[in-house]
């Protein structure tokens, strides 16, 4: 085998073997093509093209991933040639065979550059995908031309407008992939000379499968209408029809200018923080060098009510063994029905396999009393939320669970450091607070203790990735981030109910907005009764809540709640009943009603969470305000289009809201409404949220 020294430096390299320019990208993590990536591509491609002793070419990167896409940090920046069309086109247009070895990830541009190979090869495990919409993007190097004419509109379009990612098995059916094998590299070579062999193939640009053009008519009616409000599908659609009616080079251009447009619209760079706050979420910060999360082999929940199943089945999701405890045979049974219930739904619904849904079972053991405990690495305590009886299990737990097991409670509320301190092993205790229902739900918030130990905290931060959740620590304040921030939300709204607004008017700010459930419509189904046995406990009152609660209305469960849902039962309607309830508190309370608008509304909804947010950050219980984003996203249904809480007030300008906080402060004469010292003092010196970020993460 004729071996000679890498060609090209870094962090594209080229050597030749058997006469083969094996290209490799090395740009860790994920090998993103960066400026730097962009043009080593050309240059290597270029050179062994030019050279005599090269018959062929086989693109290939370094780890774990194939090309993860376009750089997205370079995104804001100004660009830097090559662009990725016109490297992609460098490698299209060579005179020898180009083959890309698909080692792992290939997304987005990684992708895209494939597609400018002459062929693909992949490993099984490889993963290939057009995520850009995302982004709130579209495919931009060509994505949009390429694969259509390779494989078709329809199921190109598909694969843009959705993002998920397939398997390697399904891109080779659908004709991206020329063959899977084990060893990606040695096959890409093998097809390479094999391929040098005759003339060079088609370029995926000069293909010809575009199919039949109702069908795709037919299909992008239907996406256009399902993703109405989401720009990037509408550009999607518009750039793959360009395929049936313009040459590629026109089609190029149509991609790159709606590409343009959106990777500078507000949404597109809110979606980027999303996905940059997500990831910096899971950096733990202050954890002593060298923590590594505890081992974790098997699970315990204790408390088969909804939450506990739902944990239970989160770890059975992740192929985690877990032990559902419950203190009567009748509790524990009633719970694994619910459990069993749920996935037979997924079965019948077919996001579900029998297969999978009899090892998911298999995975779940029911017992009663707290000693099933004992065998577990993780114990969730998932009861109900009442400090004594929480106080009671985890004292008990210290002599049940084995040394080194971490012990979580699920609470909402209550303080972890109190419950930590009826255990002789406060260091193993914490918070892992799932949100409702728990298999689904996506955010994690992780409560770290006064006492907590770093590797107990590591070790469920880890435990929530394997979970598939999105893991954001917060410290012990009552409700934590999340919870905390909503209370804000909805005395506000309870306050435009008694100041003139009506349940529907103040759901319908939140709805345009791009919330899809408002705080009503939600307490609805959540059920009245959940906030009253709260406001019982703490001796809080709410006139509207209470009045209804009394009057039966507790939501869906009674038909009857803030809205009438004799209908289907789902859909709610505004009801005079409640209206009446609502004009009798306003005027028991000498309110003038007055008529709300809509911004006023939305204003009263947010602001006092922004400010409720900055008093979080201002504490220390969150350690950036994208963590504070990132739980609002995951967890509450905030629209990601606008970027979390925190980030949507830098876009409108933190003066403004310190100064609508003061006119509401002023007007209500509620002090909790004042604008939050640090608040004050980023809008004064015009700083940011994700200023303060970055200079948190330097
Ligand atoms: N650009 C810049 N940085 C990226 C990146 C990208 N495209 N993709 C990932 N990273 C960074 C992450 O921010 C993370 O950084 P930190 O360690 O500093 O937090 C690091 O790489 C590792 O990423 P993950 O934590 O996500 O690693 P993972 O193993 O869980 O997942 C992955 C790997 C599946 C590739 C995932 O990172 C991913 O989905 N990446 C983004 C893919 C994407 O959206 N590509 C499209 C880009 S846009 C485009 O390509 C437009 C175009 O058409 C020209």
């Amino acid at each position: 085998m004729a071996q000679q020294e890498p060609v090209t430096s870094n962090p594209v390299t080229s050597t030749v073997e058997d006469g083969v320019a094996i290209v490799r990208i090395a740009n860790p993590p994920v090998n993103a093509l960066s400026a730097a990536v962009r043009g080593g591509l050309v240059r290597a491609v270029e050179a062994a093209d030019a050279d005599s002793s090269v018959r062929a070419i086989v693109v290939t990167a370094e780890g774990r991933t194939f090309i993860a896409g376009a750089d997205i940090t370079e995104f804001g920046k100004p660009p830097v040639p090559p662009t990725l069309p016109d490297a992609i086109a460098s490698v299209e247009a060579t005179s020898k065979p180009v083959v890309a070895a698909i080692n792992g990830a290939a997304l987005g541009g990684g992708l895209e550059v494939a597609l400018g190979c002459h062929a693909r090869v992949a490993t099984p495990s490889a993963k290939l995908g057009l995520p850009e919409v995302k982004l709130g993007i579209l495919p931009g190097a060509g994505g949009t031309q390429r694969l259509p004419r390779l494989i078709g509109a329809v199921p190109a379009l598909k694969l843009m407008t959705s993002g998920d990612p397939i398997s390697a098995k399904e891109a080779q059916s659908l004709g991206i992939l020329d063959e899977v094998a084990e060893d990606a590299l040695a096959a890409a070579k093998a097809l390479a000379l094999r391929l040098a062999g005759g003339a060079r193939p088609a370029a995926a640009s000069a293909a010809t499968n575009l199919g039949d053009r109702d069908a795709f008519e037919a299909a992008a009616g239907a996406m256009a209408k399902k993703g109405a409000e989401n720009p990037s599908i509408a550009a999607c659609i518009d750039a793959v029809r360009a395929a049936f009616d313009k040459p590629f080079d026109e089609g190029m251009a149509i991609e790159r200018a709606h590409f343009i447009r959106l990777r500078d619209d507000p949404r597109s760079k809110a979606l980027r923080h999303v996905f940059f706050a997500e990831r910096a979420a899971a950096r733990i910060p202050g954890l002593p060098k060298g923590t590594q999360p505890r081992p974790v082999a098997r699970a315990a929940v204790i408390g088969g009510g909804t939450m506990g199943g739902g944990i239970a089945m989160s770890f059975a999701n992740a192929g985690i063994p877990v032990t559902l405890i419950e203190t009567s045979e009748e509790n524990l049974q009633r719970g694994l029905e619910r459990v069993a219930g749920n996935y037979a739904t997924s079965v019948k619904r077919g996001s579900l396999t029998e297969e999978a849904r009899g090892k998911r079972m298999g995975l779940i053991e029911g017992k009663v009393g707290l000693e099933a405990a004992a065998g577990a690495d993780v114990v969730v305590e998932a009861v109900f939320e009442e400090m004594g009886l929480k106080k009671e299990i985890f004292g008990k737990l210290q002599g049940i669970a084995k040394p080194g097991a971490v012990l979580a409670t699920n609470t909402s509320y209550l303080d972890v450091d109190e419950i930590a301190a009826s255990t002789s092993r406060p260091g193993d205790v914490l918070g892992m607070h799932f949100f409702s229902p728990a298999n689904v739900m996506k955010l994690l918030e992780v409560v770290r203790g006064r006492e907590t130990a770093p590797d107990a905290l590591a070790t469920a931060v880890e435990v929530g990735r394997k979970l598939a959740k999105v893991p954001v620590v917060s410290g012990v304040c009552y409700g934590f981030i999340g919870n905390r921030m909503l209370a804000r939300r909805t005395a506000q709204a309870d306050r435009l109910l008694i100041e003139g607004a009506m349940p529907e008017e103040v759901d319908a700010a939140l709805n345009a907005f791009g919330f899809r459930m408002g705080p009503f419509a939600m307490t609805d189904l959540a059920g009245l009764d959940i906030g009253w046995r709260i406001r019982q406990a703490s001796g809080k009152k709410s006139p509207v809540a209470d009045a209804l609660v009394e009057a039966g209305r507790l939501g869906q469960k009674t038909k009857r709640g803030y809205y009438d849902y004799a209908g289907d039962g789902r859909t709610g309607v505004p009801d005079p009943e409640v209206r009446a309830v609502i004009e009798r508190v306003s005027a028991e309370q000498g309110v003038t009603r007055r008529a709300i608008p809509p911004e006023e509304i939305l204003e009263r909804l947010l602001y006092p969470m922004i400010n409720e947010g900055a008093r979080i950050l201002e504490e220390g219980i969150a350690a950036r305000a994208g963590d504070i984003d990132t739980v609002w996203l995951n967890g509450y249904g905030w629209p990601a289009g606008t970027g979390g809480p925190m980030f949507h007030a830098d876009s409108l300008g933190l003066p403004r809201i310190v100064a609508r906080l003061r006119d509401f402060a002023q007007a209500s004469g509620d002090e909790s409404l004042r604008p939050a010292a640090l608040l004050v003092r980023l809008a004064e010196e015009g700083g940011s949220f994700a200023a303060l970020d970055e200079k948190a993460a330097a």
